[in-house]
């Protein structure tokens, strides 16, 4: 374990089901820093609209809804769940029905000023690794590590297949393969924040390495910048 008196911030940004929440919570349990998966918030906010009924065109019904949640973060055991106004919702943002309303509701500006502002106080201590879409470019542009993640389509699939199996989520292959690209898409060509490498990211392509390969990697950058921030 190096010394971290000097913590940093660490942004991991990607395409969906790259596997950058799996790195992400790998890096942060291994440099001992909070992981917070920035997805999960705007999961738990298409949650609550599909549970209220929304109409995500009525931006004064999104605008009132955004007032009425609270999102957080807490341990079940060994593993940290997505709360929303108490209640554990990891599994059901996980669904594909939630998969395909979460990126049309990360494109509205008020949704993400609202989600943008609690991720900066989350890392206002700086000892975080969150990842996302807009991290490096918008949430943390002074981070100083940051990530972008990608992979083969095929293995991003196959991926998200193992993912939804294991949370005993049921979806066909065509069903995940429409939402991944669906989501890139919509995701990447937003006018407010689109996903894009920021200039000074360093690019992983996971596609053949395992989940301990990728995390050397990035543990190996990692302790590089921890090194310079101290000096
Ligand atoms: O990482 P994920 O698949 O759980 O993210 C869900 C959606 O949230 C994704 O389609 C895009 C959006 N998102 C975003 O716009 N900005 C972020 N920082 C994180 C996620």
């Amino acid at each position: 374990m190096p010394d971290i008196q000097q913590k940093i911030t660490i942004a991991i940004d990607g395409y969906s089901s790259c596997g950058k929440s799996t790195l992400a919570k790998d890096l942060a349990s291994r440099l001992d820093y909070i992981h917070i998966d920035s997805g999960a918030m705007y999961r738990a906010v298409a949650f609550y609209i599909l549970q209220h009924q929304i109409d995500i065109d009525d931006i004064t019904a999104v605008n009132a809804a955004l007032g009425q949640i609270d999102i957080s973060f807490q341990y079940v055991s060994t593993e940290v769940h997505t709360f929303l106004n108490g209640a554990d919702i990891e599994n059901d943002i996980r669904s594909i029905a939630v998969s395909n309303l979460v990126s049309p509701v990360a494109a509205i500006s008020t949704v993400r000023r609202a989600l943008v502002t609690q991720q900066r106080m989350m890392g206002r201590n700086k000892g975080i690794v969150m990842d996302g879409r807009d991290i490096g470019t918008v949430v943390f542009t002074n981070a100083e590590l940051k990530l972008f993640i990608t992979a083969s389509l095929e293995e991003r699939i196959k991926r998200r297949t193992l993912d939804l199996k294991s949370k005993g989520l049921e979806a066909t292959s065509e069903e995940i393969e429409r939402s991944i690209v669906d989501r890139d898409r919509i995701d990447s060509t937003r006018s407010d924040s689109p996903l894009r490498k920021a200039d000074d990211a360093v690019v992983i392509d996971n596609t053949q390495l395992s989940r301990e390969q990728q995390l050397e990697v990035a543990y190996h950058l990692a302790l590089i910048k921890i090194e310079q921030n101290i000096r």
